[in-house]
């Protein structure tokens, strides 16, 4: 399938992240390249670390931690175009010895036992059966090597009202992504890491925030200031193109737009809601 060549209908049709990265969408894990550096610190990334990005959709995360750190990144999805976006931004980065992006499934990951110093989740092992999913890092990391997960949590403990709203918000999620969709609390988080075998586990909890940092960080991954605004506007043009030509699409945009309300903007639940960064050692 060539990206240039695809039909409305093809586009239509293309599975959510799909269609996210079909768009230009650098990232979708809501703590940003802030939270990849403070995650890649906490797991020890450095040049000589081989690191696994599972759900790695268009590759920025991946791009950016290579550039960063000097290590060596391999990420796995399961979404086709994502991957073949990742694959041409390596490239258009001169990263495609650093970086690398293949088709991948987190149930059953295509490495040997041992392969990687550091396996890292990036707002995907919420979507996750962590307990097959995290058996199979614990599979391809090396003894002493790094689990790393940076995912959205909300609190345990919160009125029925609260709950009902944020339940509310995960089959939101679910519907438009056809992925199942929970946003676990902190405990659990910690819980399931150990579960899969991990010690030494830590659970950082962070609120989502904006900050010039973080376009300081997009600017420098992308090259300059013009490529990031660049982006920015390809962006805004693609999504009220398809905004105004596709109900499918709006209609999509539509809930994405109420179950972030509900949990970035509402007062009473957004409050409950933030994410994690997590680290447990093999
Ligand atoms: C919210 S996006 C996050 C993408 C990227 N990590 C980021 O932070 O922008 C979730 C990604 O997980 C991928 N995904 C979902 N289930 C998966 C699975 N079983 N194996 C591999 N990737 C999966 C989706 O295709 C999607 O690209």
């Amino acid at each position: 399938m060539q990206q240039n060549s695809l039909t409305r209908k093809e586009i239509e049709d293309l599975a959510y992240y799909d269609f996210m990265s079909y768009l230009g969408v650098p990232y979708f894990h809501v703590g940003g390249l802030i939270s990849t550096k403070e995650l890649a610190e906490l797991c020890r990334i450095n040049e000589e670390s081989k690191v696994l990005m599972v759900g790695c959709g268009a590759g920025f995360s991946s791009c950016f931690l290579a550039q960063t750190f000097g290590c060596s990144v391999v990420g796995v999805d399961i979404a086709e175009v994502s991957i073949r976006k990742a694959n041409e931004k390596a490239k258009a980065l001169g990263l495609e010895d650093k970086a690398k992006f293949r088709i991948g499934d987190a149930y059953d990951l295509p490495f040997e036992p041992g392969t990687f110093d550091v396996v890292i989740t990036e707002f995907v092992s919420q979507f996750l059966d962590t307990d097959r999913a995290y058996r199979e890092f614990v599979r391809v990391l090396k003894p002493g090597g790094m689990v790393g997960i940076n995912e959205m949590y909300s609190d345990a403990d919160v009125s029925h009202e609260v709950a009902e709203k944020i339940r509310e918000a995960e089959t939101i999620f679910s519907e438009i992504t056809q992925l199942p969709f929970s946003l676990p609390s902190p405990e659990e988080w910690k819980l399931w890491l150990e579960r899969a075998g991990l010690s030494d586990v830590h659970v950082y909890r962070h609120k989502a925030s904006v900050s010039s940092k973080e376009f300081k960080l997009m600017a420098k991954a992308l090259g300059s200031y013009g490529k990031f605004g660049r982006l920015f506007i390809d962006l805004m043009i693609g999504m009220t193109r398809y905004t105004i030509s596709s109900r499918k699409i709006r209609n999509r945009f539509r809930k994405l737009s109420k179950g972030k309300g509900i949990l970035m903007r509402n007062r009473s639940t957004s409050k409950h809601v933030g994410y994690v960064l997590a680290v447990g050692r093999k």
